[in-house]
């Protein structure tokens, strides 16, 4: 069993999308939400989170759209729930995303893409200490 972090990302929120997402993950057999909370984040957070793609263009507006609002910080955890998340996601870019996954059923913009998701082992260590230490 896995724990990951997931993001319902400012657009998600802002779109009254939580039901729906919070909804595909929850009907997954066996998979448990052990932790969930609202927020808004900080910048040194947003930096710690995405520190990886500092850097590249796309970098600066992504830090922007991820701190104009509230994001759903939450815990799936479950049977390889890690790469569970990242295919009901589906890719990064909403276009390229197949009907029937979270990004292909609702987005068209690559920065605004929803929702995060760890993509390793070694990335869902590092963000669930990150936004939340305690668990
Ligand atoms: P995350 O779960 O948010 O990390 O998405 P990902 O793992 O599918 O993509 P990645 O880590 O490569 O990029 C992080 C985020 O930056 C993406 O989810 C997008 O919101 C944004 N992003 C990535 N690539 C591009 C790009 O080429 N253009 C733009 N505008 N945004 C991008
Ligand atoms: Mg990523």
């Amino acid at each position: 069993t896995q724990r990951t972090l997931v993001l319902l990302k400012p657009d998600a929120v802002r779109r009254g999308l939580i039901g729906e997402i919070i909804g595909r993950i929850e009907r997954k057999a066996g998979w448990t939400i052990p932790a969930l909370e609202l927020r808004t984040l900080e910048q040194d957070t947003l930096e710690a989170h995405y520190g990886e793609h500092k850097g590249k263009p796309f970098y600066e507006p992504l830090m922007g759209f991820m701190a104009g609002g509230p994001v759903v910080a939450l815990v799936v955890e479950g049977e390889r729930a890690i790469e569970g998340v990242r295919q009901l996601a589906g890719p990064t870019d909403p276009i390229a995303a197949a009907p029937g996954s979270i990004r292909g059923d609702f987005g068209s913009i690559v920065r605004e893409n929803l929702i995060h998701a760890s993509d390793s082992e070694e990335s869902a260590a590092r963000e669930l200490k990150l936004f939340f230490p305690s668990l």
